[in-house]
């Protein structure tokens, strides 16, 4: 007679909190993403729910704008035990010991975006090409000025991104290389001397720190009627940032290039006005699309879209990818981008 009556208690229990036999969220996703004031990335959370949730997951999303909170986020998120963790990471090489909780309760772990370093955790990992954002960046600057032709030379600057983020190297060493012969040349000429990542980057991907570092630059080297030509900015905030430090100073002379990436909507609307030249655009739904085909595939056990198997190594790990291809914008197809 016991035994039926804690039978049925354990019966009505499950039927009333909808855990099934381990307590866990078994249809939901956590989707933890990183400062969303930069970039892109309030609009890339929103959308990626939004195809999660058209897939027939719950969806759970936190932006943060630390490392620590993002840390702490994981660790509450591997408590309700989801069906996966989607994580773009704040800081890349701040998670590994937080992702390592994680696979030891089984729980899938997908990076968007950003590589995460430190960690044997990640099941698959979803991005762009990102040394080909630098190099298409480069591309459009050699084109526009025409390098090949030996033209020069011209006055450049560059405005990496942040470097606890593993992106922001490979944007600016896609760009840097591809343009080092020209600087070998002197076809164009850094006049601040400042050409190794480390110097040029952005704490943060903060558009201040770039526009306090660009003001220098500017009132040092560029002041009494000298030009900048070129300036190759990581991402639209960045590029925003030297307009900024432009106005800051009173410096009339638009750069005759100036670079960007996201097609956010103050890089569109800076290329719209002749301000910015040109912008990357990395297709959002492309890639919170691949994120739902690998969410699918760590649930139901299938083989999701991958193009790269082994190029992809954080230190621990190869982890298995897909990078998409991004695209050039500038005002002659800016209109391309609806979304803004
Ligand atoms: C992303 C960029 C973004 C930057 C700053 C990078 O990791 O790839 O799209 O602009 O972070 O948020």
């Amino acid at each position: 007679m016991r035994k039926i009556f804690l039978a049925i208690c354990l019966a009505v229990c499950t039927l009333l909190t909808g855990c099934a036999d381990d307590g866990g969220q078994k249809n939901t996703v956590q989707l933890l993403f990183p400062d969303p004031n930069s970039g892109i990335w309030k609009y890339i959370g929103e959308l990626c729910a939004q195809l999660l949730r058209e897939a027939n997951y719950e969806v759970e999303l936190h932006h943060c704008t630390n490392a620590a909170t993002q840390i702490e986020q994981i660790k509450e998120a591997v408590e309700k035990n989801p069906a996966a963790i989607v994580i773009g990471a704040q800081d890349t090489g701040a998670l590994g010991e937080a992702l390592a909780l994680a696979k030891e309760n089984g729980i899938p772990v997908i990076a968007y975006d950003r590589l995460i370093m430190h960690t044997d955790a990640i099941s698959y990992y979803a991005s762009f090409d990102n040394t080909s954002v630098g190099e298409f960046q480069a591309r459009y600057v050699e084109e526009k000025l025409n390098l090949k032709s030996g033209a020069g030379p011209f006055t450049i600057e560059f405005i990496a991104g942040s470097a606890d983020d593993t992106n922001a190297p490979l944007f600016f060493n896609g760009a840097y290389d591809y343009l080092k012969p020209y600087i070998d040349k002197g076809q164009l000429v850094v006049v601040s001397g400042q050409q190794d990542f480390r110097t040029v980057a952005t704490d943060g991907w903060k558009p201040e720190n770039a526009q306090r570092r660009m003001t220098e630059i500017l009132q040092k080297y560029y002041s009494g009627g000298k030009s900048l030509n070129v300036v190759v900015a990581a991402n639209d905030d960045l590029a925003g940032a030297l307009i900024q430090a432009q106005q800051s100073v009173g410096y009339s002379g638009a750069p005759t290039i100036l670079t960007g990436q996201d097609a956010g909507a103050n890089g569109i609307a800076n290329i719209k006005s002749g301000k910015q030249s040109m912008t990357i655009y990395k297709d959002p739904e492309v890639l919170c699309g691949k994120i739902v085909r690998m969410v699918k595939a760590v649930v139901e056990g299938s083989q999701p879209a991958i193009n790269d198997v082994t190029n992809i190594k954080n230190d621990v790990m190869t982890v298995p990818s897909y990078l998409c291809i991004p695209m050039i914008i500038d005002s002659t197809n800016v209109n391309i981008v609806k979304k803004f």
